[in-house]
């Protein structure tokens, strides 16, 4: 159970990814890749879908071409294009794009003396958590920008030195099955969400946050048994900001 979990590491702090995780933007990332790569004529695999969560925009482009060939340039101009078709896109966000349960879960963990911080690969991560009101959740922002700048270093690495704890004392949330991996290579604890519920490296599964904080929906869901379940969890929080 989760609050076994603050219990026996200790958990001193939580990473939450940004988009897929707070933000519901998903969705928006495959939507402005498929516009760009249709416009050069190129078909969007729908099955790839998911798994470009988490991904770097080269490496989401390189997945999605698969085994086709393009030049450099034309490779430059479809990641520029879903760049701009993605920033116009956030321009529709506002606090209902908060991923539901989130903002409860991090009251939550804030009362109970947890750190709490949020990492992406995205460099309009900072935008997008101004855009949900979410900015102020969290103690520190580590996104796209950020890694550039120390290369050597995950973001998660640079997230939990940020915070100062140590990543054993971690936990990640996490909707990217590549993101969780790294996090456990890391020695973090790892919470799957969404389509990293399947996954086998987590720690913690859960459809949903919301699940997290009520208890009648985190039963089916927590891959743990019912009584484990503590009341605490279920405490009324003030909302801070989004849903
Ligand atoms: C991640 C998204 O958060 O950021 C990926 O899950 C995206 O889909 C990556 O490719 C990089 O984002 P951006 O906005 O810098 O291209
Ligand atoms: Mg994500």
């Amino acid at each position: 159970m989760l609050s076994d979990l603050l219990t026996s590491r200790p958990i001193r702090a939580f990473i939450f990814d940004v988009d897929g995780v707070v933000a519901d933007t998903a969705g928006f990332h495959v939507a402005a890749w498929k516009g760009a790569v249709q416009e050069q004529g190129i078909d969007f695999p729908e099955s790839i879908a998911e798994s470009l969560r988490g991904e770097s925009r080269r490496r989401s482009l390189e997945l999605i071409l698969g085994e086709r060939t393009i030049s450099q340039e034309q490779f430059e101009t479809i990641m520029h294009r879903k760049n701009e078709a993605y920033v116009a896109a956030l321009s529709r966000l506002t606090n209902d794009d908060c991923m539901p349960g989130v903002v409860r879960l991090i009251g939550l963990l804030r009362k109970n003396g947890i750190k709490v911080g949020a990492v992406s690969a995205s460099q309009s991560a900072r935008r997008v958590l101004q855009l949900i009101g979410a900015s102020k959740l969290f103690e520190t922002v580590v996104d796209g920008r950020d890694a550039q700048f120390i290369p050597e270093k995950h973001r998660f690495e640079i997230a939990v030195a940020k915070l100062e704890v140590s990543p054993a004392n971690c936990c990640v949330v996490e909707d990217s099955l590549a993101n969780i991996v790294v996090a456990k290579k890391l020695g973090m604890c790892a919470i799957g969400v969404g389509p990293a519920a399947s996954s086998n490296e987590a720690d913690y599964v859960l459809e949903t946050l919301e699940a997290l904080v009520r208890r009648e929906n985190a039963l089916p869901s927590i891959r743990l048994k019912a009584d484990d379940v503590s009341n605490e969890w279920n405490s009324d929080c003030p909302p801070l900001g989004c849903r």
